[in-house]
């Protein structure tokens, strides 16, 4: 069965916890964290602080996308606050080395590691780390903003992590887009864990859009 991934950027940051529990459903689905900088992406949103906050009052596995530049600089902060996984950007990192220690150092604090590539970015670059890697995060928009449409070009991506898995434990994310006519069609190519943003938080019933995404 997919696993479901609000994002709580879309969410109503004065009302979090009353939103998460909105989304709540007996701990199956995860929450998706979405950090920007204002540098990496051209959009800003919130950080570690607001993390632990958000750590304190729910159980839910917290997926932490940073859409940072230099992610290394502040990964101990979003560790400590609590994330269970974290996602950095390959085009956020300057060498293949940089990334090698950075999942070093996600799982040596305890925490799953995940790489995410953006549209214009091939599978390619992340071939090198899929033996080390928990999840793989195929963005299906530009990175920055909720509520944008989704990038066909995404189902490729996820058909071809799936083709090359070879039994490797990563799992295979997708975010940006998606409503319940592009789950299924990344469902359909393979994808384990989708992200939905505007689709849920904005839905008359967040549960009945969960389960339409499943
Ligand atoms: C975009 C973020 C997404 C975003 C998805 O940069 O990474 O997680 O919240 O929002 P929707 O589902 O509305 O496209
Ligand atoms: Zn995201």
């Amino acid at each position: 069965m997919v696993k479901i991934a609000p994002s709580v950027l879309s969410a109503d940051f004065a009302h979090l916890k009353e939103d998460i529990d909105t989304i709540y459903d007996g701990g199956k689905s995860w929450i998706h964290y979405d950090v920007m900088d204002g540098h990496f992406v051209p959009n800003i949103s919130f950080g570690y602080s607001i993390l632990s906050n958000l750590r304190a009052v729910t159980d839910l596995f917290i997926d932490v996308h940073l859409m940072i530049t230099d992610p290394g600089q502040y990964l101990d902060e979003f560790i400590n606050a609590g994330a269970d996984l974290i996602t950095f950007h390959i085009e956020a990192v300057s060498s293949m080395q940089e990334a090698r220690v950075l999942i070093q150092r996600i799982h040596d604090a305890g925490c799953l590691a995940s790489i995410s590539i953006k549209p214009g970015t091939d599978v390619e670059a992340i071939k090198p780390f899929l033996d080390d890697l928990d999840m793989v995060l195929v963005m299906s928009v530009e990175p920055g903003f909720g509520g944008q449409s989704f990038n066909p070009a995404a189902l490729d991506k996820i058909t071809e992590l799936k083709e090359i898995r070879n039994g490797r434990r990563y799992l295979i994310e997708v975010d940006g887009g998606i409503n319940a006519n592009t789950a299924n069609l990344c469902r359909g190519a393979g994808a384990d864990v989708l992200v939905a943003g505007s689709y849920v938080f904005k839905a008359e019933n967040r549960q009945e859009a969960i389960d339409s995404l499943k």
